[in-house]
């Protein structure tokens, strides 16, 4: 059966304090709402709708990017009237209907696949999970035979109802055609004179439609609407990356010191030390060691190259197998060859670095004159002198030299040596003599 999905995002979510829509806040590098979107599309979902708030353009545009659709709910009347504001957007649609919340990051595909499949034919699933702490959580009841009775939201149950500790999660799926019949009855003679999405299997009841309650654990469930929640789920995220990263053969020997972006992607057998950060869009690849300190993005490491201590790898940035990046190098838009060494303090911009090549300490890439960026190539074994600064556009040839300290602004030609730098003259006995004069006024 087709699969779509609604996406509630048009609260206001006042406890963030932020500028920004709450469902862009990102959790390990990736705004709330794609995780919702990618685990849902992991689920087989093939339509997706956004519920957005009037003025949540970026929340609209961020959606259109990940190939969701969007609608405005006009006023923030309930999770019920939200969901409903989508039916328009589906109303041709001919199959089941996921419900889903944005503020929900650490839900998996396999948590949205489960709740499809225990949907009862022609019924209704909600999802649940047994909170330790069940806090202001809408209350699951079930009847006797483990079906739900009905869901009462904390604010109107009485003493006994909240002592349950099985909790409404937030994710409901049924028949869509009939979903939205049942929406369209909702009413708000609540605590909270709110349409809630939960009063929806008291109606589908009603119409003789069977509610099962699939159930998932409680870290997965988590809501975020604070940002002290929204680090406690970037602390889950990381433990869940961490864990998948030791499973698949990478050695941490301090994981808990090692931050992951929801993309970082590791072949077996890599090492990582303490105390290491990747950002988006990082590819380490077999035997490559990653040293403590270093902070990628956007970065392509081979097999067997060494990054760090203290490396920084800027987006581009992709090294060749067995090459060395060193303390306080930073290396942006660059490839770097096969075995090529840039061990100390050295910026490599808008450079490509040949095999085997030698960068020496304090190499600069002068890549920017404040208006263009510039290339810089080095052929393969050329060994530059410490304390070069190369000024792009350049070319250094294959086996070529440069001394330290040269300016190079001008081409080298293979297995020649460039020097660019005033020669060194020597007044014998300057300095004696000098210190000589300078304490004679003196005293
Ligand atoms: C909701 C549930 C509660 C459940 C909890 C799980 C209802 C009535 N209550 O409560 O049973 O235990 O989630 O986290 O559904 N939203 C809109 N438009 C609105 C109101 C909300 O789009 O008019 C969106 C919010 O942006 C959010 C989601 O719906 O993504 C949930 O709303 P929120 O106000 O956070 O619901 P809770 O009070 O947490
Ligand atoms: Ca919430």
């Amino acid at each position: 059966m087709d699969r779509a999905a609604i996406i509630l995002a048009a609260g206001a979510g006042t406890r963030m304090k932020s500028a920004l829509p709450k469902v862009l806040h990102p959790v390990a590098g990736l705004p709330m709402l794609g995780h919702v979107i990618l685990g849902l599309k992991g689920a087989g979902v093939g339509r997706i709708v956004v519920v957005t708030a009037p003025d949540a353009d970026q929340a609209r545009a961020y959606a259109t990017s990940l190939g969701a659709d969007s609608v405005v709910q006009d006023k923030q009347l309930g999770t019920g009237h939200a969901a409903a504001a989508a039916g328009g957007a589906l109303k041709d649609f001919k199959g089941e209907v996921m419900v889903a919340y944005g503020d929900m990051p650490l839900l998996t595909k396999e948590a949205f696949q489960a709740a499809f499949a225990a949907r009862p034919k022609d019924g209704l699933v909600i999802v649940a999970f047994q909170a330790a702490d069940p806090g202001q959580y809408g209350r699951v009841l079930l009847d006797k035979t483990g079906m739900l009775e009905r869901i009462v939201e904390f604010k109107d149950a009485s003493d006994a109802e909240r002592r349950t500790d099985l909790c409404n999660a937030g994710l409901m799926v049924a028949d869509a055609g009939k979903f939205f019949g049942w929406a369209e009855k909702l009413d708000n003679r609540n605590a909270q004179g709110e349409f809630y999405l939960t009063d929806v299997p008291a109606l589908a009841k009603k119409d003789g439609a069977r509610c099962a309650v699939a159930q998932i654990g409680e870290t997965e469930a988590m809501g975020v609407n604070s940002r002290a929640e929204l680090a406690e789920a970037e602390r889950q995220m990381q433990k869940r990356l961490r864990d998948k990263a030791l499973k698949a053969g990478v050695t941490m020997t301090a994981p808990e010191t090692v931050f992951l972006s929801h993309d970082t992607t590791f072949e077996a057998d890599v090492e990582i030390e303490p105390f290491v950060v990747f950002g988006a869009g990082v590819t380490v690849k077999s035997g490559a060691r990653i040293r403590s300190h270093s902070h990628l993005e956007g970065a392509i490491v081979s097999g067997g190259a060494i990054i760090g201590p203290f490396a920084r790898l800027r987006p581009g940035a992709t090294i060749g197998e067995c090459a060395h990046i060193g303390n306080f190098v930073e290396v942006k838009n660059s490839v770097i060859g096969r075995g090529s060494k840039a061990n100390h303090l050295t910026y490599l911009g808008d450079a490509s670095v040949g095999a085997n090549a030698n960068i020496g300490a304090g190499t600069i890439t002068c890549n920017y004159d404040g208006f263009g960026k510039y290339r810089t190539e080095i052929g393969d074994g050329a060994f530059i002198g410490s304390d070069t600064a190369l000024v792009a556009p350049v070319k250094v040839g294959a086996g070529a030299i440069t001394g330290a300290g040269s300016v190079i602004t001008k081409d080298v030609a293979p297995d020649a040596l460039a020097v660019a730098r005033g020669s060194q003259t020597e007044k014998p006995g300057w300095a004696k003599l000098f210190r000589d004069l300078k304490r004679k006024k003196r005293d």
